[in-house]
């Protein structure tokens, strides 16, 4: 156990550290959008850097100035970089890199690109980490709310020595200060990649099992997602166990609920799911999986699983049922391109969990 982890809250910012300080957000996505309009409401002066298209026009009629990129960065003395982790290499190696000057500081919200040294910075830059626990659009629900939000925060680089105020103040103008826990930018890497390919992963199968076993069982699927998913109980008790803790908001249960979970959550110890999750900790950690999401198989390999996703059981289940609950269905995805000349392809032809995801599509 780490000894005295150091955590940050909304007293140890200080927003008129960075008041006069000019601020570029380059990306106007999920992120970019939230945490410009926030840091905007909290009195900071921000223009956004973005490429001629739908992203600027909104950031347009939001009432930001918005230039190309490479100008935004060079008129600014504080940059967020909120474009995604794998395009923001080649950004960042052409256009960024080569114009950054003595004492600007540079804004990361994820630790992968440096946590991995995928991402070099010259020694005269600041180089933080603000990531928000939050999607983009709570992140801006959250400040609005006053309620703020989690972040993980780290400095890499402090070329100026004042690092650390900087992104206690920035992290403050965010909304960020609810918690701020102090970590370097691998972990934070490793953490958020964990949490999105072992928990999410083992939930998500967990669900859709269970799902399996009751239907089977001749449960009908109206009956079966809205227990499972539509009505939202679970989303509600994973909430209380935020609010009031994991084991203590099973007293908002009934005692049969609490008895039978309890008695009958013993069966599920042992699975051998802990190793498989050891497993993907040391792939990440290691560097394995950064090292693969670089390569040009992955990039044809997510290309292939997000077809096959569309193609699962799961998907016409929940469309059947959504029609009898007069539920908004969705378009289904279009994919333009040849899977099948992709799934033969060299990089792929061979891969058992591709071939093994298709014989378990729907086609
Ligand atoms: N999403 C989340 O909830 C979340 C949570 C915590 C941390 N983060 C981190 O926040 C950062 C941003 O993630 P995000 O989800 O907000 O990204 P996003 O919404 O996918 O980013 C979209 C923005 O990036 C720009 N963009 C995309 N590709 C580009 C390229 N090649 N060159 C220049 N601009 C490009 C887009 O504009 P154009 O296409 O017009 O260029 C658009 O403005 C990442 O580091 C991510 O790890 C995200």
């Amino acid at each position: 156990m780490p000894t005295t982890t150091r955590v940050s809250f909304e007293e140890d910012g200080d927003i008129e550290y960075v008041k006069h300080q000019s601020i570029a957000v380059i990306g106007y996505g999920n992120q970019g959008r939230a945490q410009a309009l926030n840091l905007r409401d909290s009195g900071l002066s921000v223009i956004i850097g973005n490429r001629d298209d739908k992203f600027k026009a909104r950031a347009i009629s939001d009432g930001f100035a918005v230039l190309e990129p490479q100008d935004a960065v060079q008129k600014a003395d504080i940059v967020f970089l909120l474009i995604p982790d794998e395009a923001l290499l080649k950004l960042f190696n052409t256009t960024i890199a080569p114009i950054l000057r003595f004492g600007q500081t540079l804004v990361f919200a994820s630790g992968y690109n440096i946590g991995f040294g995928l991402l070099q910075v010259t020694a005269g830059t600041d180089v933080i980490m603000i990531a928000p626990r939050m999607i983009g659009a709570g992140v801006r629900e959250r400040y609005l709310t006053g309620e703020g939000f989690y972040s993980f925060v780290g400095v890499h680089q402090d070329a100026t020595g004042h690092a650390s105020e900087t992104l206690l103040a920035l992290t403050k103008a965010l909304g960020g200060l609810r918690a701020a826990v102090w970590m370097n930018l691998k972990d934070e890497a490793v953490l958020d990649l964990f949490n999105e390919q072992a928990f999410g992963p083992a939930f998500g199968r967990v669900l859709l099992d269970a799902i399996d076993v009751l239907i089977a069982n001749g449960m009908p699927p109206e009956a079966v997602l809205i227990e499972m998913i539509l009505s939202e109980e679970m989303a509600t008790t994973y909430r209380k166990m935020a609010q009031i803790g994991l084991i203590r908001q099973t007293q908002l249960h009934s005692h049969t609920s609490q008895y039978g979970a309890m008695s009958r959550g013993m069966r599920y110890i042992g699975l051998g799911i802990k190793s498989k999750m050891q497993t993907t900790f040391e792939e990440i950690a290691g560097g394995q999986f950064a090292r693969e999401w670089q390569g040009k198989t992955a990039k044809l390999k997510f290309r292939v699983i997000r077809y096959f996703a569309t193609r699962q059981k799961i998907n016409r289940i929940e469309r059947q049922v959504r029609q009898s609950l007069r539920l908004k269905i969705w378009e289904e995805d279009v994919f333009p391109e040849d899977i099948e000349a992709l799934l033969q392809s060299p990089e792929l032809k061979d891969d058992e969990e591709l071939h093994r995801l298709k014989e378990m599509s729907e086609l």
